[in-house]
């Protein structure tokens, strides 16, 4: 993203690609990257190539989304479950997201991207976690989109750590069991303030959420493609863009009649 954002400056949202309604786009979108192993493997690479080249496609998508006025992306980058890969690639992601940071944070902050990282980032290794408090926070009045990070992200701990927040404040008298609703268990969700996605997207044809956003997507419509991500570009962008104006969203209720 780097020499992009360095040399063309967002002036509002960009002409979308013919066929794209600008009226009907997804405020929000979530996308979970997979696939980057396999792509490695394909080219007889190593498997941290892939997420080297995932990275690249995470910048693509996050200018793209920027450009054309989509107001939030959410991405996987790590689960809590991907402590269990081999040592070696946990350390290399790490190592390659504090590189990342630190070398794209000036572009992203000059072009109002609001970046904040999800999860439960206590066991990340000390210099990331500095990195992240303070990409964090000198971001944190942008006005661009919003470009969410989960790392050491799981759903079901979300909704743990949320239910255990809430269970505290009842028993500290502070909150009365009959008020917890919706919105309150919203708020204490690491996305607090976030629109739910509209949209997600799962690269390498896996038809599973994974653990990803389980309270959030209640109504979001699904793209799955084929596409392994590093190889998520922009013609993948708009099928998955065109899938979902394609859709008629109920939200549990009934279409509406001609
Ligand atoms: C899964 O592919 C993908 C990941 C573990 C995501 C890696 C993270 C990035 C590319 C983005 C990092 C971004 C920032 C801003 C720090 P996989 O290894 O599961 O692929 P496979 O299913 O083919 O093995």
């Amino acid at each position: 993203m780097s020499r992009v954002l360095a040399t063309t400056p967002v002036v509002g949202p960009k002409a979308l690609p013919e066929g794209l309604d600008p009226e009907r786009l997804p405020r929000h979108i979530a996308v979970i990257m997979d696939g980057n192993g396999r792509w490695a493997k394909s080219r007889s690479l190593p498997r941290v190539m892939g997420h080297r080249e995932g990275v690249e496609a995470l910048k693509r998508m996050l200018r793209l989304c920027s450009d054309w006025g989509v107001g939030a992306l959410t991405a996987y980058a790590f689960s809590t479950e991907n402590w269990n890969r081999p040592g070696e690639e946990v350390s290399f992601l790490m190592t390659l997201f504090e590189r990342v940071l630190a070398r794209e944070l000036e572009a992203l902050d000059r072009e109002q991207v609001r970046i904040r990282f999800l999860g439960d980032l206590s066991p990340l290794p000390p210099g990331l976690q500095q990195l992240i408090a303070d990409a964090t926070a000198r971001t944190a009045a942008n006005t661009g989109i919003h470009f969410n990070v989960c790392t050491n992200y799981g759903s079901r701990a979300e909704l743990v750590r949320a239910a255990r927040s809430l269970a505290e404040r009842a028993a500290r008298g502070e909150l009365d069991p009959s008020a917890i609703d919706e919105a309150l268990l919203s708020a204490e969700l690491h996305t607090a303030g976030e629109l739910d996605p509209d949209l997600l997207i799962r690269t390498s044809g896996e038809q599973r959420i994974s653990n990803f956003l389980l309270w959030q997507l209640a109504y979001a419509e699904l793209h799955i493609t084929d596409v392994l991500w590093p190889d998520f570009d922009q013609e993948a962008l708009v099928a998955a863009l065109l899938d979902y104006q394609g859709r008629q969203r109920r939200f549990g209720g009934v279409t509406s009649l001609p």
